[in-house]
């Protein structure tokens, strides 16, 4: 190596290590998070530039926390809280693959796999029969059209098998509004996909408010894909776990929410601020027979200009209000549009708050890590 090469790798070595001390002390993410920029490259590992509304563009959050790695993985899988994306195929700007112009809503605007990279653990997804298979389709009346139609599902289901593949210790549930009627039509998608060899079996799962086995087993077992179906019958005929035997889950947004004088006209959706009611599929929330409990807050009909607004502070608001509902349960699983959208931590900072409240009482899973409790957390 010449004498040229060796000093500019010490020079980088020397950059790397003043950016590791920079940061030590906690405070490296702090004072970028929420500082102003012109582009991503800006921003520390881990945020990108976003303006929320008409403010500046700021560094803001577009990965999560693994709670797994920074605190263990050593108790129960309900003891966690997991970011989900709602209708996480619904992609902005994925060409068709009908060769029809589709005509639909949108939700995300990253690609499933790098939703899986970014930490998203949980999967909305839509499922349908259509063209002799089994697709992605954002549609009405139980029934895919070439105008409503994403994907062939199985190409979606491939980049779950290739990130359970190259992330031994992670766990993906997905969670299907199903529209399959073709017998078997899943159990062949999965079969198909290669994801059977992680599938975690109905029998394993608790039937009346018992924990779920602990992640680390779920793990050395390589049962790491777990699927509920919003089906009933098919738990029988197929072993897929149907949804609500296992979950409860709260309504969603009506869309009109976010003005408040139509909040006032709709104000029995269950969407209104400091509300938190079951969807109606679903037990109530305080049924504590169900050891899983879901959030959801996104509206009925997806606004990306107000994703960011329903993904910050109100986002919080919703998970506390939900906790009170719920027994006092905080959520397992968080469920949003344009999950990366906020202005600041967003649904990060709101998973890092339910890891931290499951783990160890206190408002951040950062804290759990240096082992504290909640009468340690810190803070005000
Ligand atoms: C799934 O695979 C198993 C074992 O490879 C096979 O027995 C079963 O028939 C397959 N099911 C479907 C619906 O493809
Ligand atoms: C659950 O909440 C409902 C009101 O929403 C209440 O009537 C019921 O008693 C509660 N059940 C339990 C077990 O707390
Ligand atoms: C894992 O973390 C939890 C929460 O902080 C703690 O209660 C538990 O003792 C830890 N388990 C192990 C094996 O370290």
């Amino acid at each position: 190596m010449g004498l040229l090469s060796c000093s500019f790798l010490l020079l980088i070595l020397m950059a790397s290590i003043a950016n590791t001390i920079a940061c030590s002390n906690g405070e490296c993410q702090a004072s970028l998070l929420l500082e102003e920029c012109s582009s991503d490259s800006d921003c520390q590992t881990g945020l990108y530039c976003f303006s929320c509304g008409l403010s500046a563009s700021r560094c803001v959050r577009y990965t999560a926390t693994d709670e797994f790695k920074i605190v263990n993985n050593s108790l129960p899988f309900n003891k966690y809280a997991y970011l989900t994306t709602h209708n996480s195929f619904a992609i902005v700007g994925e060409p068709s693959r009908t060769g029809v112009p589709r005509v639909t809503f949108t939700n995300q605007e990253d690609s499933v796999t790098e939703q899986l990279n970014n930490g998203v653990r949980a999967l909305m997804l839509d499922t349908y029969d259509f063209e002799d298979d089994i697709w992605l389709c954002h549609s009405n009346g139980g029934k895919c059209r070439d105008f409503t139609a994403f994907e062939p599902a199985i190409d979606t289901m491939k980049e779950i098998e290739a990130f359970l593949s190259a992330n031994p210790s992670e766990i993906v549930t997905l969670i299907l509004e199903d529209y399959v009627e073709t017998p078997n039509g899943l159990t062949k998608l999965f079969n198909d996909s290669g994801l059977m060899k992680y599938w975690f079996p109905v029998s394993n799962m608790p039937q009346n408010g018992q924990d779920w086995p602990l992640v680390s087993d779920m793990v050395a077992n390589n049962q790491r894909l777990i699927v509920f179906t919003s089906i009933r019958s098919k738990q029988d005929t197929e072993g897929i776990a149907y949804q609500w035997n296992y979950m409860v889950e709260n309504q969603f947004l009506h869309f009109l929410s976010h003005l408040s004088s139509f909040g006032h006209t709709y104000g029995n959706d269950g969407m209104e601020a400091g509300k938190c009611f079951n969807r109606a599929e679903s037990a109530p929330l305080n049924d504590t027979s169900k050891s899983l409990v879901l959030v959801n807050y996104f509206p009925s009909i997806p606004v990306r200009p107000i994703a960011c607004e329903h993904n910050s502070e109100e986002l919080i608001d919703m998970l506390n209000t939900c906790h009170g509902a719920a027994s006092n349960r905080w959520s397992n699983f968080v469920a949003v549009d344009f999950y990366k959208r906020s202005d600041g931590g967003g649904a990060f900072q709101a998973t890092d708050m339910l890891n931290g409240r499951l783990l160890c009482g206190c408002d951040d899973v950062h804290s759990c890590a240096a082992g504290s409790t909640s009468s340690s957390c810190g803070g005000p």
